[in-house]
């Protein structure tokens, strides 16, 4: 009794002290801190499930309006009478190709050709989330890539360097058949083309290899890592940041071309030269003469 008096004592002696005071607080802080912090959490977890569905449910509408008549009801794909798909099935396509599609403007495609080209998108950011929720959600393909997987801008340096390295090796081994050396696209068989890869933002390449739309094989992240996928924007980034060198380039057209202009170019200014000369030695023969 006289220990437990004393106890108390001293308790209420030190909750009188400033400590005592400070602790209080800190106590209540904690504890309101992880109320609030649980209670929001479920909160959290519950909005994200709703405005999933929600998702789902404004993407299922937008695509009802704008591509079922070429990818069925429920994203199927329709075949025209020759057996044709006027739209390829969509299940299991996933979000990175819609996001892809949609994101570069391809899709809601508006005129059929030898290649559906890339051009101002119809739909803004809310509506392509939706549109890919939509699709995701008919069966499982790849999801979007988050910035952590294509973002470079966390490279320190010598990482960046390295990057660059490793990506222009897996480039020239996988890419510059289509692409060119430099990224600045070319010609495919059937009038289709690859593209000028010059000014596709990051997040648009990683996709292009992990879906591989219309004539380009996709490069999924067994055969591709999505590190070396990095390292690939690394190196395309690269080639924008480097400084052109004088002269005409051509566009990096490559040796052929290049060797054309300077035969022509070369030729002309021989031409030229011969001419001025032939003029100049006839004005001064000339002179002499009427000397
Ligand atoms: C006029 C017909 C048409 C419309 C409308 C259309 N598409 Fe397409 N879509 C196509 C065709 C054709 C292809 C195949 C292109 C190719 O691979 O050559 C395609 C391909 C795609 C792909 C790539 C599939 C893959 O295998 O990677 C996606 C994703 C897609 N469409 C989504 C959409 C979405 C979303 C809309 C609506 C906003 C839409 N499309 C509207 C005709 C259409
Ligand atoms: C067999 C030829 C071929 C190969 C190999 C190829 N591509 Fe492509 N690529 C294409 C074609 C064709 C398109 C156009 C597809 C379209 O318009 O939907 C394309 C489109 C792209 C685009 C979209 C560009 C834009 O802004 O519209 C990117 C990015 C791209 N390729 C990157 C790559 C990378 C990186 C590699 C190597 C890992 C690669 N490609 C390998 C043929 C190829």
């Amino acid at each position: 009794m006289r220990l437990l008096n004393r106890s108390a004592g001293r308790l209420s002696r030190h909750r009188r002290g400033p400590l005592a005071g400070v602790l209080v607080i800190i106590a209540g802080l904690l504890l309101t801190g992880g109320i609030f912090t649980a209670v929001v959490n479920t909160t959290a977890q519950a909005d994200e499930t709703v405005s999933n569905t929600e998702q789902i449910a404004q993407g299922r509408d937008l695509f009802l309006v704008s591509c079922s008549f070429c990818h069925g009801q429920n994203g199927e794909g329709i075949r025209d009478e020759d057996g044709d798909f006027l739209g390829p099935p969509l299940i299991g396509v996933g979000a990175a190709a819609v996001d892809f599609q949609v994101g570069t403007g391809r899709m809601p495609m508006v005129q059929p050709g030898a290649q559906v080209p890339s051009k101002p998108e119809t739909f803004d950011d809310e509506e392509t989330a939706a549109l890919a929720a939509y699709v995701a959600s008919l069966g499982p393909g790849p999801a979007i890539p988050t910035e952590d997987d294509y973002s470079i801008e966390g490279l320190s340096d010598e990482e960046r360097e390295a990057a660059i390295t490793r990506g222009g090796q897996i480039f020239l081994t996988n890419c510059t058949a289509c692409h060119n050396f430099e990224g600045s696209g070319g010609a495919m068989p059937h009038g289709g083309y690859a593209p000028n890869l010059g000014e596709t933002s990051a997040r648009h390449i990683y996709e292009a290899m992990l879906t591989g739309p219309q004539n380009m094989p996709n490069f999924a992240n067994g055969n591709l890592s999505p590190d070396e996928k990095r390292d690939v924007i690394a190196y395309l980034y690269s080639l924008r940041e480097m400084p052109d060198y004088g002269g005409f380039g051509l566009g990096g057209l490559g040796p052929v071309p290049e060797g054309m202009a300077a035969w022509l170019l070369g030729i002309g200014l021989l031409v030229g030269f011969a001419i001025w000369i032939a003029a100049h030695t006839t004005r001064t023969t000339k002179k002499k003469v009427d000397a």
